[in-house]
């Protein structure tokens, strides 16, 4: 078939200014990313918590790399097999699944994966666990698995304390696998809005990862890693001794609802929109629901905070109300409320300094599902 058009490269968009760009698009702002990176990293230099940030933010293997070269990263945690598989491919060596891995398709992609990559995956049931070793086995390979613990968020996991102990006790058994630790996630505090409640209730639950990671110690069984933690969690979780690794995705290109979190980073990720119609004081984007992670509210508007959005986004359209004398045409930039959500829609980041486009960066595992 040669009859497909390409897409097309906006490699050749580099140089340009904003305005010139075609819309939607991802924007990307270099120094506020870098600025997130290297504060983050800077807070974990010289801990023995270290970083371990999660793929699932951005998607982007350039962006996964400036991470690890900004330091104090063990390796990278991903949300999905397909993603760890993209980062397997880009020669990335130590990948973490935090997430449950089930069924015989994905058995098999794991163990393919393990032939080149050590990767580790989170486990909370015991027979999926033995099929997973029974197929590693007969390939040969090791596959690191962590036990999840439910620390209150009431998602996967086992329970903290002895059902874990027993999980892991049938766990060391099984052949193919290497017990690595424990994962404990307090996602059901990241949007807790008020810091220190937040801190404190995070560092209360995750010390019931802690005490189960004790717990399996005094029985012999060593825990070489103890990983959780989120962006909005990072000096509270990742400051508490016995856990290992903060999994924080989020920093490093930020949205608004967790600015309103964590203020010390900044926004990075932006959508270029264009004003294609208005009447009065109203204005309509070209972009809406299909480009634009909605989860925590709708988007803002970076040059007119003040600009309402009456009702929530469309499809493909986003409709601003309060919107004085803008043209049709002109552009503007929306903060997503939630950045995760929007990556996963777009195939590039167009990196800019201020208003120059800089630099092209594929988000090769947009859309990536299984
Ligand atoms: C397992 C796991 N770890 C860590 C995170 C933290 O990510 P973020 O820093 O974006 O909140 C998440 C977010 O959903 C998660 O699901």
């Amino acid at each position: 078939m040669s009859g497909f058009p390409k897409t097309s490269a906006p490699s050749s968009w580099i140089g340009r200014s904003l305005d010139e760009l075609d819309t939607p698009t991802l924007l990307l702002d270099r120094r506020a990313c870098q600025a997130n990176l290297q504060k983050m990293a800077a807070f974990f230099q010289n801990r023995p918590t270290q970083l371990r940030p999660h793929f699932k933010n951005h998607k982007s293997v350039t962006l996964a790399r400036h991470q690890l070269e900004a330091g104090a990263c063990v390796g990278m945690t991903c949300a999905k097999l397909s993603e760890a598989e993209v980062l397997g491919a880009a020669g990335f060596e130590d990948l973490l699944i935090a997430n449950q891995v089930v069924g015989a398709p994905k058995i098999e992609r794991l163990v393919r994966l393990a032939e080149k990559t050590d990767v580790k995956v989170a486990v909370d049931d015991l027979e999926t666990t033995r099929a997973m070793a029974e197929a590693a086995a007969a390939a040969g390979v090791t596959i690191g698995v962590v036990v999840e613990v439910d620390i209150g968020m009431g998602s996967c996991g086992v329970d903290p304390g002895e059902t874990t102990l027993r999980l892991v006790e049938s766990i060391a058994e099984l052949p193919g696998l290497r017990f690595d630790g424990i994962q404990a996630f307090e996602g059901h505090l990241v949007y807790s809005n008020d810091r220190r409640e937040r801190s404190e209730r995070a560092r209360q639950d995750m010390r019931l990862a802690v005490e189960t990671r004790s717990l399996l110690e005094r029985h012999g069984i060593p825990v070489r890693i103890l990983t959780g933690g989120s962006s909005a969690t990072y000096d509270a979780t990742g400051t508490l001794e016995g856990v290992d690794e903060i999994q924080a995705g989020s920093y490093a290109t930020m949205d608004w609802r967790y600015a309103e979190l964590v203020p010390e980073f900044a926004i990075a990720l932006s959508v270029l929109a264009r004003v294609i119609s208005r009447r009065g004081d109203r204005a309509v984007l070209d972009v809406g629901l299909k480009g634009a992670g909605c989860e925590f509210g709708p988007p803002r508007i970076l040059e007119a905070p003040h600009a309402k959005i009456p009702h929530f986004l469309s499809e493909e359209h986003c409709v601003i109300e309060n919107a004085p004398g803008w043209r049709i045409g002109q552009v503007v930039r929306l903060l997503p409320s939630h950045a995760c959500t929007t990556c996963n829609l777009y195939r590039h980041f167009v990196v800019h300094e201020e208003d120059e486009v800089v630099d092209v960066w594929p988000i090769e595992a947009s859309g990536k599902l299984t």
